[in-house]
């Protein structure tokens, strides 16, 4: 057996071993059965504070890593720099490939995402994806903050799934959380967070793709909202 096929074996015994553990343990759990080869990737968003500030707490041997797409927003690099000096850590940085956002800001112009999906996707390939691919090189579970509340596509989720694109184990903790009860956690723990949070923004992902959302509104309105609602997913989390 391969190194996939031997991970996608375990996959039912890690779930019936992990039913019911709360994120905190879930993830203490995986770090000790994956130490060195566990990773989350952090947005720096409310959910993602708080498996951080679990990972952190517990000095877990999980590497936590953020993608700089070059758009953020600058509350989320102060954000960034809060957290890192709150646990004494540092959060790993990815960058897009500069000689690839070059052509594309190039040939493009720097907002060739509002022009179709294809160009918004482009974007999100070159700024996130291909990023990502390297975080992920040797991660066999990789750590998210979805949760299902968040869309129609991440309600059908288990705890643990298999990612076929990178054949590894996926690992979301926060999964059956709703947004209160992080919340909740949040403020409990005094765990830094995004102050756009506080305006509105429920997902937070680059400065010219979000925008805050009015009450009511789905969680998903404020990403890309020009785009088809079936469309709304930058490439990350391809299933
Ligand atoms: S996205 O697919 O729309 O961009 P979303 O913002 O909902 O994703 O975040 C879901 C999960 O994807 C986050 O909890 C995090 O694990 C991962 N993620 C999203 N954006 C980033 C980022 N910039 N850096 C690292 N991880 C990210
Ligand atoms: Fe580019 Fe927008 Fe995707 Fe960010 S969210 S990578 S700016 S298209």
């Amino acid at each position: 057996m391969d190194l996939s096929q031997e991970l996608l074996a375990r996959l039912d015994s890690l779930r019936a071993a992990m039913a019911g553990l709360p994120a905190a343990e879930g993830l203490r759990y995986l770090a000790e059965e994956f130490s060195g080869n566990i990773a989350f990737s952090s947005s720096l968003g409310i959910e993602d504070q708080l498996i951080t500030h679990h990972i952190f707490e517990q000095e877990l041997p999980i590497r936590v890593f953020t993608l700089d797409t070059g758009r953020l927003f600058n509350e989320s690099y102060t954000l960034l720099h809060k957290t890192n000096q709150r646990y004494r850590k540092k959060i790993e940085v990815y960058f897009p490939r500069h000689e690839a956002v070059e052509q594309l800001v190039n040939e493009k112009g720097p907002m060739s995402f509002y022009n179709s999906i294809d160009d918004r996707k482009q974007c999100c390939y070159i700024r996130k994806v291909e990023p990502l691919n390297r975080a992920l090189q040797g991660v066999q579970v990789w750590v998210t903050g979805i949760r299902s509340e968040q869309s129609g596509a991440r309600q059908e989720l288990q705890l643990l799934e298999w990612d076929e694109a990178h054949q590894l184990i996926k690992y979301n903790p926060l999964l059956h959380y709703t947004l209160d009860e992080v919340w909740a956690a949040v403020k409990a723990l005094h765990i830094p967070y995004n102050p756009l949070h506080d305006k509105g923004f429920v997902s937070i992902g680059c400065a010219p793709c979000t925008r805050a959302i009015a009450e009511g509104e789905d969680f998903r309105a404020g990403r890309w909202w020009w785009e088809d609602n079936s469309k709304k997913e930058c490439g990350l989390h391809a299933r």
